[in-house]
């Protein structure tokens, strides 16, 4: 769909002689891939999960899960969804669904795991940012190029250089005790259990 091969091109060039139409129709047909392409921007998460965090569950789990229990490392990831979900509607009174709820349950699966935390939350041609486990050092991988991120407590941010393809960029989390990578272009968040 978005090549336009020599055949087609040949003919498109033959028929232009004939028709004065076709090579607009050609350059429409090009356009309009294009604009698809463009529209596919990076997945971003609909809830920041660390935010939320801090502000429903911290003051009974720790700060960045202090004092969670290391027990839920054995919990599969529907009973952690289960627990999370209760959670979240009982004593954090903010009830969470759908990709709201994955994200958390993301989160608080981190919480267990050695590698860190990443999630996108907003992702355009001039800012990427999101949250990430504190004291990670975050960056962007864009074709030969890299790039650090600012890092401020659990929130990060960049200004994605000029011609970088987000939608094939590598984000990375890294910590002493491990590195988490994702495709922006698939994931907008780690720990997602799949
Ligand atoms: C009012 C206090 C309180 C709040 C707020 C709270 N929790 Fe809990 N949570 C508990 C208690 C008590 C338990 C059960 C005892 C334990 O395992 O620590 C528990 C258990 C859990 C467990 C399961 C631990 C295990 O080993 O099975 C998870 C996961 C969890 N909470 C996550 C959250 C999340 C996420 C939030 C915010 C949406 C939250 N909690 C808000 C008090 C709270």
């Amino acid at each position: 769909m978005t090549r336009v091969n020599k055949t087609t091109l040949a003919r498109a060039t033959a028929s232009v002689k004939r028709s004065r139409w076709l090579l607009p129709g050609v350059a429409l047909v090009v356009v309009a891939c294009g604009a698809v392409l463009a529209a596919s921007a990076p997945r971003t998460s609909p809830l920041a999960p660390i935010d939320y965090y801090e502000a429903k569950c911290a003051r009974c789990h720790g700060s960045y899960g202090a004092t969670m229990p290391k027990t839920i490392a054995e919990l599969s990831d529907k009973e952690l969804e289960h627990v999370v979900k209760q959670m979240a509607s009982g004593p954090a009174q903010a009830p969470l669904s759908g990709a709201k709820l994955s994200a958390e349950v993301a989160y608080n699966r981190s919480l267990t795991d050695p590698k860190p935390f990443i999630a996108v939350t907003t992702a355009t041609s001039k800012l990427l940012s999101g949250e990430v486990t504190p004291g990670s050092k975050v960056s962007l991988k864009c074709g030969a190029r890299s790039l650090n991120a600012s890092v401020n407590g659990h929130r990060w941010r960049l200004v994605p250089p000029k011609g970088c393809d987000l939608t094939k960029a590598t984000l990375s989390a890294r910590t002493s005790r491990g590195t988490t990578a994702i495709a922006i272009a698939r994931q907008a968040w780690s720990h997602s259990g799949d």
